[in-house]
C-alpha cells in the first residue's frame, strides 16, 4: 500500500449559521481547502464526502453528487459515506485506502451537516437514529440517555464525580476561547456547568456537545506526489476502524467502548507506535462522560482514573497530553458529518506548527478519535510529518 497525506484544508466557522445552506457550506470548505492545498482543481481525482442525516435534516440526499457538483468537479466519481457522527472520518479513511491503493493520487475528502434547520427534537430524533431504533430510541432512550447510563456506570464501578467530567467541559471551553472557527466563545466554571441543569441525569447541559452547522474538508495526495505540490504534508501513518454493537444491550460493559481499544490498536501496529509517542489528540467527547472514556479506552489513562486526570490538568494544554485542543465537539461544535474531518484539520494544523495559540509546543505524532453512535462504529487515525 502506498502512503499518504494531507496537503491542504479548509473550514467553515462551526455554530447556529442561518444565513448559510449545506451547499454554500459544502462550497467553503471545498474551496478554501483547494485553495489551501495549492493543487488546482482539475488534478482532483475523486470526492469522498460524509454526512450523516442531512435527508431527514434538510431533506436532501445524493450529497456526493450534491458535492462534486458544487465545487465544480463534475464528472470526477463523488462518494457519500455515513456511519452517523463518524462519517467524516470513514470518509477520510476511505479516501485514505482509494489513495493507498493507487487508484487515485490526489482526492477531495468532505464532512457537512446542517442541523440548525430543524427543532432540537426533531435533531434528537434523528440522532437518536444512530442507535437501535427498536430497542432504544422507540422507548425514548436518546444519545443524552444512552450517554447517562455510560456516565452512571462509570461513576458506580469507579467513583467518577460530575465534577470530574464537568472538568472536561471546563477544559474544553477554555480551549475554544483560542479557535475562531469555534462555536462558542465563552469560559465556564465548574459551578456553572455543575448548574446547568441536568439533560438526562447525570448529564447536564454542559456536558452535552452542542447542535451544529458546518464543513470541514482536505485534499490527501499519496506521499511522494504530496511532498512536490505542498511545503510540510501530514502523513497518516496509521488507520484503523471497528464496529460494536448498535444498541448497549449488545455490550459486555457500559464504562468503556471496546470499538475504540480495538481501532486504536490497529492504527498503533500499523503506525509501529504505542500510545506514549502521541503528543496531542482531538477525541470523540460528544458528552463528557465520552472523552473520559476515551482517554482510558485509548490507553493514555488507566480505566477508571480518566476524570481523575481530567480534574488534575493532566488533559489540559500544558498537561501530560493535551487533550482536544480545538475545544473539542463539547466548545468547537459538533456538526456530525464534519467532525472527523474538522478532527483532522486540528491535528494538521498542530503536526504542521500553525494552531497558534493553540499549539502543543513540538507536537510529533498527533491522534484522531471519531466515535458513530453510542460507540458501534469507531475510526482511529495516527500522523506525523511526511519525512
Ligand atoms: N453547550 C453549551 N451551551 C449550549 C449547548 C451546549 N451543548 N446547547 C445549547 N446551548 C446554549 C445555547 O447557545 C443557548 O444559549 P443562549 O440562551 O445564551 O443563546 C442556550 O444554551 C439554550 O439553547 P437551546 O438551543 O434552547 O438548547 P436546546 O435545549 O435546544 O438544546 C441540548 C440543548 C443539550 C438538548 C442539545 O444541544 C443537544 O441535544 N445536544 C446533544 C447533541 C447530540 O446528541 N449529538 C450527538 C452526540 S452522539
Amino acid at each position: 500500500m502506498r502512503s499518504v497525506s494531507i496537503i491542504g484544508y479548509g473550514l467553515t466557522r462551526f455554530g447556529e449559521l442561518w444565513d448559510m445552506s449545506l451547499r454554500e457550506l459544502v462550497a467553503e470548505a471545498g474551496l478554501k481547502a483547494v485553495e489551501n492545498s495549492g493543487v488546482p482543481g482539475e488534478k482532483i481525482e475523486a470526492i469522498y464526502g460524509g454526512t450523516m442525516a442531512s435527508g431527514r435534516l434538510i431533506g436532501q440526499e445524493h450529497i456526493g453528487a450534491l458535492i462534486a457538483d458544487q465545487m465544480g468537479l463534475n464528472p470526477l466519481p463523488s462518494h457519500r459515506m455515513e456511519a452517523a457522527c463518524a462519517s467524516g472520518s470513514v470518509a477520510l479513511r476511505n479516501a485514505m485506502l482509494a489513495v493507498a491503493a493507487g487508484e487515485h493520487d490526489i482526492v477531495a475528502v468532505g464532512g457537512v451537516e446542517k442541523m440548525t434547520e430543524v427543532d432540537t427534537a426533531e435533531v434528537g430524533f434523528a440522532l437518536g437514529g444512530a442507535g437501535d431504533m427498536e430497542t432504544e430510541l422507540f422507548f425514548g432512550a436518546s444519545f443524552p440517555a444512552l450517554y447517562a447510563l455510560m456516565a452512571k456506570r462509570h461513576m458506580h464501578e469507579f467513583g467518577t464525580t460530575e465534577e470530574q467530567m464537568a472538568a472536561a467541559a471546563v477544559k474544553n471551553h477554555k480551549n475554544g476561547m483560542n479557535n475562531p472557527y469555534a462555536q462558542f466563545h465563552k469560559e465556564f466554571t465548574i459551578e456553572d456547568v455543575m448548574e446547568s441543569g441536568y439533560v438526562s441525569t447525570p448529564l447536564k447541559l454542559l456536558d452535552c456537545s452542542p447542535i451544529t452547522d458546518g464543513a470541514a474538508a482536505v485534499i490527501i495526495a499519496e506521499t511522494s506526489i504530496a511532498k512536490k505540490l505542498c511545503e510540510q504534508p501530514i502523513e497518516i501513518i496509521g488507520s484503523g476502524q471497528a464496529s460494536g454493537s448498535l444498541a448497549l444491550t449488545g455490550r459486555d460493559n457500559l464504562t468503556g467502548i471496546k470499538a475504540t481499544t480495538i481501532a486504536s490498536n490497529i492504527a498503533f501496529k500499523k503506525a509501529g507506535l504505542s500510545v506514549k509517542d502521541v503528543d496531542v489528540a482531538e477525541v470523540h467527547d460528544c458528552f463528557t462522560i465520552a472523552e473520559i472514556m476515551a482517554i482510558e479506552d485509548l490507553g493514555f489513562f488507566k480505566k477508571g482514573e480518566g476524570g481523575k486526570a481530567t480534574e488534575q490538568g493532566k488533559t489540559a494544554m500544558d498537561g501530560e497530553i493535551p487533550i482536544n485542543t480545538s475545544g473539542g465537539l463539547k466548545s468547537k461544535g459538533h456538526p456530525v458529518g464534519a467532525t472527523g474531518v474538522a478532527q483532522a484539520i486540528e491535528i494538521v494544523q498542530q503536526l504542521q506548527g500553525k494552531a497558534e495559540k493553540r499549539q502543543v509546543k513540538g507536537a510529533k505524532i498527533g491522534l484522531t478519535h471519531n466515535v458513530g453512535g453510542s460507540g458501534a462504529t469507531v475510526v482511529v487515525n495516527l500522523y506525523r510529518r511526511a519525512k
